[in-house]
């Protein structure tokens, strides 16, 4: 029984459940794992047909498998863009998006603020290949117009970044970046597609590391790459069908089933990451909070322009460096020390001696990531056990003090004017937010679940 899905917008919540599903003959309800290798053919003929392209038939699950079809179509219809490709972790996305598109004599500019890995890849590995990488810093619109002000092949940029939050001007960007004939790639990794659209400000390939929430349950490893049809089929999918950066289809089959609860799971992750942010701004052991909602954030105006909600990671630095930290994070009973994120349990991590360590001292200065720094990655746990947790370890780091009068504003207004009503999901972002105002503090998790905006749309 094939069943196509209503021929009008939907909503994101309704994609993330039924997005690119096909059953097969026998009318399964839930998605078909098709854990197999290869395809057989009804004939040497149709195989031929096969490889020519002429008919239509899986050949190979290097090349594609029907449950990977139905993730790569039910990505591609919740970020809006024509087409995705799937790969088998985060980095063979982002090393994919480039590499197909790159050749030697090429020049990339690229944010300062990435993943580690991601800054290696710029850093170290394009010029091996004789691809030119300049490093700007992603505020500093002054660096990029300098950057881009000579020929481009591609941008590489990350916003909200890992680890310090760093939010950069999308738009902006985007704008200089075309001006120099540049693709641009974003990494949406920290804001998820339901809290950001980079596509809608002028990005034309979205990278993800499915990893993280999309699987939500810190499983399986899987990345995602989106953009035109045109650019995936001509540029990406020989580059992904030749190397063999694919995913494993039962991979594919755990991040669909993860997707399903992603707008349940996520906004429950914000609030808590929210109320924590404004628990750790007034604990006398604590330096700064970074989160982008939050009034003291360098960047919340243009977070709060570009995302639908801050996201459920907050930065922050203790006071007294690798010793404090490590002391801190050794004490933490419920919060494991982990360098994952986006999952159901909360995880903490330290960004100078795992995730980027090897991106060198004097790089993780420029960044702003000191021996204090620390990320958490809040999970789905109740939040009022998260800071009891978060409460005692800083108790271990110094007897306890009272509190600090920071600023505390994580679930304010926006100044600006409402976004135009996007296409799918009307949702009144002002509205969703005086409902969660209106929560009693001691609101559980659940009762908080309320339905997320959708990002702003770009206004031309
Ligand atoms: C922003 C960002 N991009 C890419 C990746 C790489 O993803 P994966 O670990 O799935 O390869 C990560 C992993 O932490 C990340 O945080």
């Amino acid at each position: 029984m094939a069943r196509t899905l209503p021929d009008r917008p939907l909503r994101p919540a309704t994609l993330l459940v039924r997005g690119g599903q096909m059953r097969s003959n026998h009318d399964e309800t839930s998605e078909a794992l098709y854990l197999t290798s290869g395809f057989v053919y009804e004939s040497a003929g149709q195989a031929e047909d096969t490889f020519l392209g002429t008919t239509q038939h899986y050949q190979y699950s290097r090349f594609g498998n029907p449950t990977v079809t139905m993730l790569e179509d039910r990505l591609a219809a919740l970020e809006g863009a024509e087409a995705c490709r799937l790969t088998a972790t985060g980095m063979a996305a982002v090393h994919a998006a480039m590499l197909s598109h790159l050749k030697a004599g090429d020049r990339v500019v690229a944010s300062r603020a990435l993943f580690g890995s991601c800054h290696w890849i710029v850093s170290t590995l394009l010029p091996r290949y004789g691809i030119t990488s300049v490093f700007v810093d992603g505020g500093d619109l002054a660096q990029w117009k300098a950057a881009l002000a000579q020929p481009t092949a591609l941008v590489l940029l990350e916003t909200p970044s890992n680890p310090m939050l760093d939010v950069l001007d999308l738009a902006a960007v985007c704008d200089l970046a075309h001006a120099a004939g540049a693709l641009v790639v974003a990494d949406n990794v920290f804001a998820t597609p339901l809290l950001q659209k980079p596509m809608e400000f002028g990005a034309d390939v979205v990278v993800y590391s499915c990893t993280k929430h999309m699987d939500g349950q810190g499983r399986v490893l899987g990345g995602a790459v989106l953009g035109r049809k045109k650019w995936v089929d001509e540029v990406l999918q020989p580059f992904i069908r030749n190397t063999g950066p694919s995913i494993s289809p039962f991979n594919a089959w755990v991040i669909l089933k993860g997707l399903e609860t992603l707008h349940l799971r996520l906004p429950a992750m914000c609030r808590a990451a929210a109320a924590i942010a404004d628990f750790l701004a007034e604990r006398v052991e604590i330096d700064r909070v970074l989160y982008p909602f939050r009034v003291d954030h360098p960047q919340q105006a243009l977070a709060k322009a570009q995302m639908a909600a801050g996201g459920s990671l907050v930065t922050f630095d203790v006071k007294g460096g690798k010793e404090a930290a490590f002391r801190f994070l050794d004490a933490l009973q419920l919060i494991d020390v982990s360098n994952n994120l986006g999952d159901a349990k909360s995880l903490v991590t330290h960004p100078a001696t795992t995730t980027h360590m090897r991106v060198g001292a004097e790089e993780r200065a420029r960044l702003g990531i000191t021996d204090g720094t620390i990320r958490l990655s809040v999970g789905l746990e109740d939040v009022a056990d998260l800071i009891a947790d978060l409460s005692e370890a800083l108790d271990a780091i110094a007897p306890a003090q009272p509190p600090v009068k920071r600023a505390k504003v994580v679930i304010e207004e926006p100044a600006a004017a409402e976004p135009e009503a996007p296409a799918i999901a009307p949702k009144p972002r002002k509205a969703a937010r005086a409902k969660a105002a209106a929560q009693p503090a001691d609101a559980t998790l659940f009762e908080l679940a309320v339905d997320l905006p959708e990002a702003p749309r770009r206004k031309d």
